[in-house]
């Protein structure tokens, strides 16, 4: 059986669904300059915002102006929790300003509240894909060691602000991405002529060390916060039994346990430090940031699964997957956007990440991206959604009661329909709730329930033994 107190619900990212990008004081951040791409086609990031060009973060689903029907239909399903996060630029509109903008923390106290009104517990990611656009045009983001004091800062505020209304907070989101889309996840432009892994790991160390910080600083503020890391969780397969792939495997694997291994357990890995002495890399470190480091442990490990991968020592074509592209995998079906869903390669990820490190583990992100439609009854009948789910929420189960992991929720991706992030498109959509919005920006923005909206209401209902 789920803990008695699981905490079942969905998650967003503010820059997906809020909209209103330049209302009440908020500034611009990198999602809002991004532009919209498509199947094998991607997005852009525009020199600040362009005229003439479409930007679907810029409206998302509104949700800015919706939360409270939003809200209310998510406590219909019956949500014990609800994962966004708070928008760095409606706070501090440039990252780097003298003071916090009230309009924009007065947003979240409503957000909250209307939450709690439901008993349902906001689970907040502190920086979410959506850097301040000031801080990388005037400082290049996290190349700069300057950002660490801007993110506590903003992190102060928040923990100050809302420190009796949220108690499960994310640092990053899905940190190691750093590493895959450093402009997306981290707003750092690389030129061609530069060495992309020393900025990357050098950004990383900013950023691990400005989350080690923020947990201390937020467990000072109220020690009951439970502060976790967020990390994409990319399960790997060796091709073969050829001990040259599981070789591979090993590695595909390594640059994402670089950064859990350091939130977890305080200190880089022997294997990272013989990792940046391979590849010729000095990092600026600090004895005062691996202080940092080893007081700023995280409580738990948030995660997203989507697909897992093929690693191979061959050389060969690769297919797409969440952030990475991998081999094909001959026992795998794939969604239309090339993901390969593998239920049991969840129950993998809990196993390997709880024997590797032994603290409470979260699935923040889970989720099937597909096509709806409307039928001429006004219904949309995702079955196919509602087999993913309930596959993976049979293998979550699993880990937990044959293989004794301590998971403490599960929040499916796009609870509501939001932009997406890899292609900015609305017709890739993962909510148990539709919404009117096509990919290029019409729609009279209304909310639909899916036929998973009962179906998931049943199984939270039922702590996850209806399925
Ligand atoms: C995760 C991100 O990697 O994948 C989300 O944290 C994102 O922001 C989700 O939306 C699904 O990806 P996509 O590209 O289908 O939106």
């Amino acid at each position: 059986m789920l803990r008695s107190d699981f905490l079942w619900g969905g998650a967003v990212a503010a820059n997906q669904c809020e909209g209103a990008w330049n209302v009440d004081g908020k500034g611009l951040s990198t999602a809002d300059c991004m532009t919209v791409g498509g199947i094998g086609k991607v997005r852009e990031f525009t020199d600040g915002v362009l005229p003439g060009v479409y930007y679907p973060n810029h409206e998302g689903i509104d949700f800015y102006h919706h939360y409270q029907e939003d809200i209310a239909l998510f406590a219909e399903m019956g949500f014990k929790c609800f994962r966004t996060s708070i928008a760095w630029t409606r706070i501090y509109p440039d990252g780097d300003d003298e003071i916090p903008n009230e309009k924009g923390l007065a947003f979240y106290d409503a957000v909250f509240d209307e939450c709690l009104k439901y008993g349902i517990e906001p689970v907040v990611t502190i920086s979410h894909y959506e850097t301040p656009y000031a801080l990388v045009k005037n400082y290049g983001s996290w190349r700069s060691r300057k950002m660490i004091d801007f993110y506590l800062k903003f992190c102060e505020t928040i923990f100050r602000r809302y420190k009796n209304k949220v108690k499960y907070w994310m640092t990053f989101n899905e940190i190691n991405v750093l590493r895959l889309h450093s402009e997306m996840s981290a707003g750092i432009r690389i030129g061609k002529d530069e060495n992309a892994e020393q900025i990357q790991l050098q950004a990383a160390h900013y950023q691990l060390t400005a989350s080690a910080l923020a947990v201390k600083l937020g467990h000072a503020v109220n020690p009951n916060f439970k502060i976790g890391m967020m990390m994409l969780y990319p399960t790997f397969y060796g091709e073969t039994c050829n001990p040259a792939d599981q070789l591979e495997c090993m590695r595909q694997l390594d640059p994402h346990l670089y950064f859990s291994d350091v939130q977890v357990r305080g200190s880089y890995s022997s294997k990272a430090k013989a990792y940046w002495k391979r590849q010729g890399l000095t990092l600026d470190i600090t004895p005062e940031d691996e202080a940092a480091l080893q007081a700023g442990t995280v409580d738990y490990i948030g995660f997203s699964y989507y697909n897992s991968n093929v690693a191979t020592a061959r050389e060969v074509e690769l297919i797409g997957g969440n952030m990475l592209n991998a081999v094909k995998n001959p026992y795998l079906k794939a969604s239309d956007w090339g993901w390969q869903t593998d239920p049991i390669g969840l129950r993998i990820a809990l196993n390997q990440l709880y024997d590797r490190y032994q603290i409470p583990l979260f699935i923040v992100e889970n989720g099937l991206g597909a096509v709806d439609t409307i039928e001429p009854d006004g219904t949309i009948l995702d079955d196919y959604r509602i087999d993913y789910l309930r596959q993976h929420i049979e293998a979550m189960k699993a880990a937990v009661e044959e293989d004794g992991v301590d998971l403490i929720g599960y929040t499916p991706w796009g609870c509501i329909d939001v932009v997406s992030c890899g292609t900015g498109q609305m017709k890739k959509r993962y909510g148990f709730i539709y919404v009117d919005r096509d990919d290029e920006g019409q729609g009279s923005l209304k909310r639909l329930k899916k036929k998973s909206f009962d179906w998931y209401r049943k199984v939270i209902a039922s702590n996850g033994e209806e399925l």
